[in-house]
């Protein structure tokens, strides 16, 4: 298989969509189900591109029975490419190519600040229709940072309590991180840290917001604006029996409660030989067993998120600059931004 298939770069129009796919549980799907709808956004006749930011346990070459994929994210961190669109590699599925995230070079999962931001960057300007990433499990600030970065916000849980709290913390991490970033400026960002580490226990996260309304409404509407159009989805998979897509649902219940986001289940896909026989094969789902009903399903889900408006969630969003109006003091200038 020839894996050359360098995307251009666009910097003034990048990604137009991205959709990002967490769940903080290891073992879950997300790999899977990352790479089902990316592919079948391509069957849709989109030009996508599915990066695996699971820089630590990358695998997502080997569901696509692509045995040497190169070093993808690692050759931008090694500076041997300049551009991460030149690491795309051909998945033998017509209109979707990967950004692998294999790196010859062990300890790629602790990259520094700067070389995230870059790669971040990069990752924005992809000259796609979209670019879905897999963010592997966990809720390090590297994997929430990845989540963050999109316009949708995925997470796949199993209707398991385990499965449950870990997405919902993994879903908390990057609702205070989003809402950090937003702030702004460093005085706005040590307010908003303050009064989001004071909500502690069951706290919920629209109080705080409401309290720092008291002190500065302009960035209480920024923190608002985040929330609103934070763009969170669910998917529960493996499903054994229907009862399970309770559990799935609590989920949203808790986000909204809780986080003062919307989370809407896009639906369930069942536990399933058709989807073990796929990873095995090297195969996706969706080209092996394309008319199984979890294939169906994934499908349902990706027509579900085609609908969605993407640029009026993209535009809700207000981040603040990092600096305004006499905003920024010398003390504040000096001291180390919080990350
Ligand atoms: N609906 C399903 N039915 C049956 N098996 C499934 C289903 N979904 C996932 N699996 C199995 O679970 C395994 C783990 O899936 P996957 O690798 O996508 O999880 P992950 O969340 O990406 O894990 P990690 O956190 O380690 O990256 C797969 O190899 C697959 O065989
Ligand atoms: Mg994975």
């Amino acid at each position: 298989m020839s894996h050359a298939s360098p995307k251009k770069q666009h910097s003034t129009v990048g990604a137009r969509r991205i959709i990002a796919v967490g769940g903080g549980k290891g073992g879950v799907g997300k790999s899977v189900l990352s790479a089902n709808i990316a592919v079948s956004f391509a069957e849709r006749g989109q030009d996508v591109v599915l990066i695996d930011a699971d820089l630590g346990m990358a695998n997502a070459h080997t569901l696509f029975s692509i045995e040497r994929p190169g070093k993808g994210l690692g050759a931008v961190l090694d500076k041997e490419v300049a551009n991460l669109s030149e690491t795309c590699v051909a998945t033998g599925v017509p209109n979707l190519s990967l950004i692998p995230g294999t790196s010859a070079s062990p300890g790629t999962a602790n990259i520094n600040h700067g070389q995230k931001q870059k790669l971040l960057r990069q990752v924005r300007n992809l000259d796609a229709d979209l670019v879905v990433i897999d963010c592997g499990a966990g809720a390090a600030y590297n994997t929430l940072d990845f989540f963050a970065l999109a316009d949708t916000r995925l997470v796949v849980v199993t209707p398991q309590i385990t499965s449950i709290q870990n997405a919902y913390g993994f879903l908390k991490g990057a609702v205070h991180r989003i809402l950090i970033q937003a702030a702004g400026s460093p005085r706005r960002k040590q307010l908003v840290s303050a009064e989001l580490s004071n909500a502690r226990g069951v706290a919920k996260l629209p109080d705080a917001v409401a309290r720092i309304a008291l002190e500065d409404p302009e960035l209480a509407a920024a923190l608002h604006s985040q929330l609103q159009h934070f763009g969170g989805r669910v998917i529960g998979n493996y499903i054994y029996e229907p009862k399970e897509e309770l559990i799935v649902q609590t989920m949203g219940r808790l986000c909204r409660d809780f986080l003062g986001i919307q989370a809407t289940t896009l639906g369930t896909i069942p536990a399933s030989k058709h989807m073990h026989a796929s990873v095995n094969a090297r195969v996706p789902l969706l080209n092996r067993h394309g008319s199984e009903p979890l294939a169906v399903m994934v499908r349902q889900i990706a027509a579900l998120l085609a609908n969605e408006d993407v640029q009026h969630q993209r535009n809700g969003r207000i981040a603040l600059p990092r600096a305004n109006r006499g905003d920024l003091s010398y003390a504040e200038a000096a001291a180390p931004m919080i990350h």
